[in-house]
């Protein structure tokens, strides 16, 4: 039965403890604009202020959410998050090629962001890989709040059988999908 379900991911919201910093850092680091930014009880049941930036024409990609009322401390590395609620791992953001993806590198290094994973590429075919999975190159990087955020390119796509298919149009013989 042909069941309704989202079409894609979209955009995803984050809480910032100084929405200026986050702004500068967004824009300066991956190159997000500002759309709106409203304060908070601009809208009577809206207690917080909301900022949404996108990348290109799309409305919004991300949103930063600051709490005026709310007393912060810096999010922990999932490997340090010991007690608690679970936490959001990361977000990633694709480029449209390895070599937009490369000139990406360059901007994070020359804007100084925190990198803690990489640059890396998944992969278990390929001798350059680090034995994970998924075909896609990645670097990861920390905001000023501790969000890990993934920038990444080239990432392999499943055919209908379940074989999994490289950016540059390889099936993977031998590759297995839990759910075709
Ligand atoms: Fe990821």
């Amino acid at each position: 039965m042909d069941r309704p379900k989202p079409a894609r991911m979209q955009h995803f919201a984050i809480e910032v403890s100084d929405t200026d910093r986050s702004i500068d850092w967004y824009r300066r680091v991956l190159g997000f604009k500002v759309t709106e930014r409203h304060a908070a009880h601009e809208v009577a049941e809206i207690p917080v202020e909301l900022t949404f930036m996108r990348l290109a024409n799309i409305h919004h990609e991300i949103v930063l959410v600051h709490n005026p009322a709310k007393t912060y401390r810096r999010k922990p590395l999932p490997e340090n998050d010991l007690d608690g609620p679970p936490n959001f791992h990361h977000a990633a953001l694709e480029c449209d090629s390895r070599a937009e993806w490369l000139r990406m590198l360059e901007r994070i290094q020359e804007e100084g962001a925190q990198i803690v994973r990489g640059p890396v590429l998944h992969s278990f075919v390929q001798s350059r890989g680090d034995g994970s999975w998924g075909e896609n190159e990645a670097v990861y990087i920390l905001d000023p709040d501790g969000h890990r955020i993934e920038v990444f390119c080239d990432l392999a796509t499943i055919d209908a059988d379940g074989t999994h298919v490289s950016a540059w149009g390889d099936r993977m013989e031998g590759t297995r999908t839990e759910e075709p």
